[in-house]
């Protein structure tokens, strides 16, 4: 059988929509499925892997974390380029897992650096967020979770971090501000071909996964036989 990269598949949306469980699903649902036979992806995917952006765990990330829970202030621009940094940081490391075949869930990417930069009242402008981003590996698959305004608020309060629950609410959860983002997204993902938007409203968490699931099974096979393009360029 010819070796196959592993996917890119990144999970977007705002704040509360689902994205860390139905990630952490995926990757559970990835490793477990048969190589070969029914239901298999066709031998193409050998293993799954979780990542999260931001990476809070390396000296950028702390930053980033200390910024998100208002511990610190910094320049709009400035923030903008550390999250992009934190990013490019793990470049060679995610090439090198694709390469090997191991498929990547990425929790978050480059687009929520532009959607939620550009979103801000004192606009940075799109094109100027795009350039720190350009040129990353650029995903087979963004799979775009939806939720209503309405049903935002509700989730924001409880949060899981490192297998327990904590009880914070970081810059970016304000209903107003999210709309905005929403906004940057819609701009981002017109005439993208590799974007799925999936409505989440009112879906239980076994929906979703089966939805999210079966657009991967559908594109797995294509994807993996191109080479990992640069995103935006
Ligand atoms: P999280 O809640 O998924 O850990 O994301 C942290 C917050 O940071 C979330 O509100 C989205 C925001 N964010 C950016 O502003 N720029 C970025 O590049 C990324 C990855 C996230
Ligand atoms: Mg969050």
């Amino acid at each position: 059988m010819i070796k196959r990269r592993g996917m890119l598949i990144v999970l977007e949306g705002c704040d509360g929509c689902g994205k860390s469980t139905q990630a952490r699903k995926l990757v559970d649902a990835l490793n477990t499925t048969p190589r070969e036979g029914e239901g298999s992806l066709g031998g193409h995917v050998t293993h799954a892997e979780l990542w999260k952006f931001p990476n809070r765990d390396t000296a950028i990330g702390r930053l980033i974390d200390e910024y998100l829970q208002n511990k610190c202030e910094m320049e709009d621009h400035a923030i903008h380029l550390l999250f992009a940094a934190n990013r490019w940081e793990m470049v060679p490391c995610l090439l090198e897992t694709l390469e090997k075949g191991i498929s990547v869930i990425m929790d978050r990417y480059a687009f929520s650096g532009l959607a939620f930069s550009a979103a801000k009242k004192k606009k940075l402008g799109f094109q100027w967020c795009k350039i720190a981003d350009q040129g990353l590996p650029r995903p087979d698959l963004v799979l775009y979770l939806s939720l209503s305004s309405l049903e935002m608020e509700a989730r924001w309060n409880k949060k899981e971090r490192d297998g327990t629950m904590v009880y914070i609410r970081e810059r970016y959860e304000k209903v107003a501000f999210q709309n905005q983002v929403q906004a940057e997204y819609g701009k981002l993902m017109m005439g993208e071909d590799n974007w799925h938007v999936i409505e989440v409203n009112n879906k239980s968490i076994e929906v979703i996964h089966r939805n999210l699931l079966n657009i991967i099974k559908d594109n797995v096979k294509i994807s993996t036989e191109k080479v990992i393009g640069k995103l935006w360029l």
